[in-house]
């Protein structure tokens, strides 16, 4: 798309880019980076976040100290498991649901295989139905599904976000034109704080849910 309309679409965000991982970033375990390596490596639709946005959700999740973390379309694992690493630190879980039963099924095996199975839980089905059995509130919200859905996911969602909770939405930059709803929606939310970073050129939005005034 034109870069004009992406600037129109995005006009109004705090918007940071980074292109390297943070020096800090702890090193990542032997099992689990070599399934991430794998997972990229067999990746030929290119689902899977960049691995700048991978490093980025791990320190999100630690930073925030997020423990209730909730993944709409978790495709085989890969940003699941740079969350996981981040809950493995804070003492938390995630939920991840994957509407295809067969990339849930790569996805339960990889999580697995990076000894993450304590700490993630895949539920293979359709993210609108499960949700409403998911139990409790989330303290972070990680969506990537297709980007049309995101309002619907958004609306869905947000009530059950605790407040000061975060509610992150992937390719917010590089798939603007999909999800203008959305991101209008972040804009404008008065119960909502959002700030745009990209570390590959996806985007990533983060949106702190704060009491409506
Ligand atoms: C871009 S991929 C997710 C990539 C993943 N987050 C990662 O980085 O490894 C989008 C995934 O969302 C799934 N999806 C789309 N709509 C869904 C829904 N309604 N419920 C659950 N999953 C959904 C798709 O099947 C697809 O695997």
């Amino acid at each position: 798309m034109p870069r004009r309309s992406v600037s129109a679409l995005l006009a109004g965000f705090c918007l940071v880019s980074a292109a390297a991982p943070s020096l800090a970033d702890p090193p990542v375990p032997k099992a689990a980076a070599s399934v991430l390596n794998r997972i990229k490596a067999a990746d030929s639709n290119l689902l899977a976040v960049s691995e700048e946005d991978g490093r980025f959700l791990r320190f999100l999740v630690v930073s925030s100290g997020a423990k209730r973390v909730l993944e709409i379309g978790g495709a085989n694992g890969y940003s699941a498991i740079w969350i996981g690493l981040g809950l493995r630190e804070t003492g938390g879980r995630l939920v991840t649901i994957e509407y295809d039963a067969a990339r849930a099924k790569d996805a339960e095996a990889n999580i697995r295989a990076a000894g993450l199975a304590d700490v993630v839980q895949v539920v293979s089905g359709d993210a609108f139905k499960a949700i409403p059995g998911l139990p409790g509130t989330f303290d972070m919200v990680f969506l990537d599904a297709w980007k049309k859905d995101y309002q619907r996911f958004f609306d869905l969602v947000f009530p059950r976000l605790d407040n000061g909770g975060i509610f992150v939405a992937h390719n917010v930059v590089n798939k603007a034109a999909e999800m203008g709803d959305f991101l209008t929606t972040l804009r404008t939310h008065p119960g909502l704080r959002s700030a745009i970073v990209s570390p590959s050129g996806e985007g990533i939005s983060v949106s702190v849910k704060r009491q409506e005034r």
